[in-house]
């Protein structure tokens, strides 16, 4: 039974890998795309971020079509639009055909990035879900790592390297389009939709005979109402708190600032005057670190809980991040001190907010709002990381790296101070306890 669920998990987990691939391919390909198509730097830096603007439309697409024509049928539309965006940013030779494909990649990306976890979260029973939601980050981390190392082996395969390492984003594509054929919908979905004894028969598999009759009739209770939930019930003063929660989580986790490393490692190595770090080490190092601890976090997340992760996890950062400031307001940064602060801070990341912000994204919301809530909170994420990917090289550069580093560390500070006040624990319960449980209590 426990292998059923984890064969499901690593189905959609696939689509955390492709979501991971295929933001993190694009960094090795710009040398070649900005001669090829004649990009200024402002035009290469659009050129980077369509992937972007497609997400935020993905995920506002997930959010409606997730629930109209089920979390199984999307997560394969998704699939589809990698395959088409893979054949058609390698194939393009007009730079308004690249862009095209880019863009439903990002939409893929955006389905992808919320309905892997929800979707896992939807058929894992309770005990479990923490571990398997954060196997969607795992998969996430793994699609980075398997992006910089691909491009690294096919860069010289001549001037069409750049469609290669395109391209590669295809055999994940078209894996996971096949192996949803594998799997059954969402039971959550199939109740809402009226579908009680398909949902019985799923519920029997991944929990069991004996607790699938009862959990059924938990969903049915929370589903009692049959029209198709709309975007202003979220507003709703039981659901407005979990929807500022599931934001504010989302941001944090984009504003403490990972991707100015996973994006901007090489940047600042070469500010810090580092040479000798050559780029495969970088990544292994990076990447590595970022693996292990995801796999830290697995095995910690169901049995501390998420909360207490999140604040381990943001007060390691602070401190890595103070240190880093330190670090430059000394000038001290050409030993390799920058290089210990920068991978404690990853693997501080990988542990708690990495993982646990997507977990507690897919249990804030009830069952008949769960799909609209993720997509604001997800959205959020995504506009966050866009910010955060501008501001970071014009912070570098007109505030220096003491001031910057140090605003991080801050801002880590406070998302602990926020965490510890306003974010309730979720670990061990069913969604439909947690339901019942914030529909009951005051959320502040
Ligand atoms: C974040 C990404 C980040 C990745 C790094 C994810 O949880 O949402 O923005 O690049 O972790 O591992």
């Amino acid at each position: 039974m426990k292998g059923y669920v984890v064969l499901i998990s690593v189905v959609a987990a696939l689509g955390g890998l492709l979501f991971g691939f295929d933001t993190a391919v694009i960094s090795g390909t710009i040398n070649f795309i900005q001669p090829y198509f004649g990009l200024s730097e402002t035009g290469l830096g659009w050129t980077v971020s369509s992937l972007l603007f497609g997400c935020i439309g993905g995920v506002f697409l997930a959010g409606k079509a997730g629930d109209h024509y089920g979390r199984k049928k999307v997560l394969m539309m998704a699939a589809l639009l990698f395959l088409v965006s893979a054949v058609g940013s390698a194939s393009a030779h007009t730079l308004i055909f690249f862009l095209v494909a880019r863009i439903l990649g990002g939409l893929a990306v955006g389905v992808a990035s919320i309905l892997s976890p929800m979707y896992i979260a939807e058929l894992a029973p309770a005990k479990y879900r923490g571990t398997l939601v954060s196997l969607n980050q795992l998969a996430i981390v793994i699609g980075i790592l398997v992006a910089f190392f691909s491009n690294y082996v096919l860069v010289g395969t001549g001037e069409n390297n750049w469609r290669w390492m395109l391209l590669v984003m295809a055999a994940p594509a078209v894996l996971l389009f096949f192996s949803l054929f594998l799997v059954p919908e969402s039971p959550r979905w199939l109740v809402a939709r009226g579908k009680d004894n398909e949902a019985l028969q799923v519920l029997i598999k991944t929990s069991g005979k004996e607790f699938a009759a009862a959990e059924l009739k938990a969903i049915e209770k929370t589903l009692n109402v049959q029209e198709e939930s709309r975007f202003s019930e979220l507003l709703e003063p039981k659901v407005k708190p979990l929807l500022y929660i599931g934001i504010v989580l989302a941001v944090f986790q984009q504003i403490t600032g990972i991707n100015t490393i996973m994006y901007y490692a090489p940047k600042i190595f070469a500010n810090v005057g580092q040479s000798n770090n050559s780029a495969l080490l970088q990544t292994i190092l990076i990447g590595g670190t970022n693996l292990v601890f995801t796999l830290v976090a697995m095995a910690l997340i169901d049995r501390f809980g998420r909360k207490m992760l999140i604040q381990i996890g943001s007060t390691g950062m602070m401190l890595m991040l103070a240190g880093l400031s330190v670090l430059y307001f000394m000038n001290l940064t050409s030993g390799v001190l920058v290089l210990t602060f920068i991978l404690g801070y990853i693997a501080f990341f990988a542990a708690s907010l990495g993982p646990a912000t997507w977990v507690v994204a897919t249990e804030l919301f009830p069952n008949r709002l769960r799909s609209k809530g993720m997509s604001i909170a997800i959205v959020s994420l995504w506009m966050a990381c866009t910010v955060v990917t501008i501001a970071f090289p014009i912070m570098l550069e007109k505030l220096s790296g003491g001031i910057t580093f140090l605003i991080f560390a801050l801002i880590c500070l406070a998302n602990l101070l926020y965490v510890l006040k306003y974010v309730p624990e979720t670990k061990g319960k069913t969604l439909e306890e947690l339901e019942k449980e914030f529909s009951e209590t005051e959320i502040k």
